[in-house]
């Protein structure tokens, strides 16, 4: 028995939300094939698409697995995962919780559903810990629930999957450099001011509220990031200028997406998504960066 998923790419943080918003990409991601087998366990089986790791404990897929098999009592047998990687690692677009969502997803569903999808996500963000050294799950909820979702708490663990309208696009460009969650974390400051706070925390309301009630102004209004995008665009080349000509096309608002390199911009419509990209393109291109664009519906 054996089970084909789609893992999709996501945005986390959107701006604001920093570890605690994130989105579902609807036509960006891997593959991975989970399948029972005879043998206790898990055991990485094939990777392709990328070099990663195959032993369990130290590829995201594996360890995610290991995490929730070890809250069952033991089976009488194991599983193997393929997995086919189209999402490159540190892009920024959920590459390794991509792998962790999926390989919990398809254990799950051979094993008949012990899990709800929000449960699952305690157990993809073990992948997540392994990747980046934290267990963020901004990543991983969007891709196990879709669609936008928010990490209320982490202690207790509380995702809210929340409502978005039906128009918005997603604009991705990766310029091709590899930045890691890692790195990207050590520049952030520890603490916060007040002032900044108080901005943060209004947008985030404005945010979730805009979503809500389809406002899209509001949501545009909302997309601004005062603690984290100042300490981290300077490590994107060409940040200022992509996020710039995003507004400039038609963005309702422009981001690093997860902790970058690449950048995201949402939009009411495919067309407007489209123009952002080739805007985006066109920029890449003079600075003769290389580059991948997505665009995407949210779903
Ligand atoms: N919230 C995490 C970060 C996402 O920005 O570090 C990493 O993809």
């Amino acid at each position: 028995k054996e089970i084909k998923l789609f893992c999709p790419a996501t945005i986390a943080n959107l701006s604001c939300g920093f570890d605690v918003l994130g989105l579902c990409l609807d036509n960006a991601g891997d593959e991975m094939i989970v399948r029972k087998s005879d043998q206790k366990g898990v055991r990485i089986t094939k990777i392709i698409g990328a070099d990663l790791p195959l032993e369990t404990e130290k590829n995201v897929s594996g360890v995610a697995a290991l995490a929730m098999l070890e809250t069952l009592e033991e089976l009488d047998f194991g599983f193997e995962i393929e997995i086919y990687k189209n999402i490159k690692a540190g892009s920024g677009i959920g590459s390794s919780a991509a792998s962790s969502a999926g390989a919990v997803f398809g254990i799950n569903e051979l094993l008949g559903r012990p899990f709800s999808r929000k449960d699952l996500v305690q157990f993809a963000m073990q992948g997540e810990k392994l990747a980046s050294g934290n267990a963020h799950a901004d990543n991983v909820a969007p891709a196990l629930l879709g669609g936008f979702t928010l990490v209320r708490s982490y202690s207790p663990l509380d995702i809210i999957r929340i409502d978005s309208p039906e128009e918005l696009f997603a604009t991705v460009v990766h310029p091709q450099i590899e930045l890691k969650t890692s790195d990207a974390r050590s520049v952030l400051k520890q603490n916060v001011s007040l002032k900044s706070a108080i901005m943060q925390w209004g947008n985030v309301g404005g945010l979730v509220a805009g979503l809500y009630t389809k406002d899209y102004d509001l949501i545009g209004r909302s997309l601004h990031d005062e603690i984290v995008e100042p300490l981290r665009s300077v490590l994107i080349p060409g940040f200022d200028l992509i996020k710039q000509t995003a507004l400039e096309n038609g963005a309702l608002g422009s981001g690093i997406s997860g902790s970058g390199p690449s950048i995201f911009a949402l939009s009411r419509g495919e067309e407007t998504a489209n123009r952002i990209a080739k805007a985006m393109s066109d920029v890449y291109e003079k600075m003769n960066l290389p580059y991948e664009i997505h665009v995407s519906k949210i779903n």
